[in-house]
């Protein structure tokens, strides 16, 4: 890919940079996104499977959805996305990736300073006590387990719609937001809130917004520079270019 001049020199001379990342960035790991036509809400319906109300209507239903979710996740491997995002890191003073998957992929890529708005598909606790559940998972038993210490239903540790983000994880990233130069949105629909919002914000305050997707978003016509492409593809080059650029100017 030919990429714009005066975009190398701004991620060249850039000291803060965000990273906004979504499922379209562990697509070519083997995971579904949700969005595309055939992603997972295609087929199923958000309301049942990513709702407290459908929880608690079905509980075994969801958390069994979950444990297929689990399995994939399980055997997927970083991709070059994953692990261009990761070496990005190294070069900036301050960096933040921020993202919506649950996979914890790019931590797996070697990703430092992560920011999950949607929580991980990692962690689970109880729904009424909140205290964490620690025991391991096992993903063929269909019953859902009981929290020990209260007998309350366990959930999975992901942000289902209507639910509130995690404080931490919202905070630290409009912080990193509102203080870069340079901003990336990839592999994301820009269709969720309050996640979506953030690229607005950025460009709000002064940065230079990137955005990476196969497809055109609905955030698309906002962004200083669309890089048409898979994250696979466009990132492990753009990161080799800043590389270089830097060097150049050193
Ligand atoms: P979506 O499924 O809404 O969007 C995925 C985006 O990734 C689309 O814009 C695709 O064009 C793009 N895409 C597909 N393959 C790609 C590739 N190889 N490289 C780069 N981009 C690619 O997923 P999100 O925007 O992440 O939340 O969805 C946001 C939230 O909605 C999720 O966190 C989840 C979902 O419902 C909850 O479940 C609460």
């Amino acid at each position: 890919m030919n990429f714009d001049k005066n975009l190398i020199e701004k991620l060249a001379e850039a000291e803060n940079v965000a990273v906004l990342t979504g499922a379209g960035v562990s697509a070519e790991s083997g995971i579904k996104t949700f969005r595309d036509p055939d992603g997972l809400w295609a087929k199923l319906n958000p309301d049942e499977l990513a709702s407290i109300e459908g929880f608690m209507k079905n509980p075994e239903t969801v958390w069994n959805w979950y444990n297929e979710r689990r399995k994939v996740i399980a055997s997927a491997k970083p991709n070059a996305g994953h692990i261009a995002l990761a070496k990005m890191e190294t070069l900036y003073k301050n960096f933040a990736l921020i993202t919506q998957n649950i996979d914890r992929l790019h931590q797996a890529a070697g990703s430092k300073n992560v920011f999950e708005l949607h929580g991980n598909i990692v962690e689970n606790h109880c729904l009424n006590c909140h205290t964490p559940y620690t025991e391991e998972i096992n993903t063929d038993n269909k019953e859902l387990p009981k929290c020990p210490v209260c007998g309350g239903k366990i959930r999975p540790s992901v942000v289902w719609f209507g639910e509130q983000l995690p404080a931490k994880a919202i905070m630290g990233a409009e912080k990193a937001t509102c203080s870069c130069q340079v901003f990336f949105t990839i592999g994301t629909s820009s269709e969720v809130y309050p996640a979506a919002s953030l690229p607005y914000l950025a460009k709000n305050y002064g940065a230079v917004v990137i955005e990476i997707n196969p497809r055109e978003t609905s955030f698309s016509d906002n962004a200083d520079y669309v890089l048409k492409g898979t994250s696979a593809n466009v990132l492990p080059e753009l990161v080799e270019c800043i590389i270089e650029a830097k060097g150049n100017k050193n």
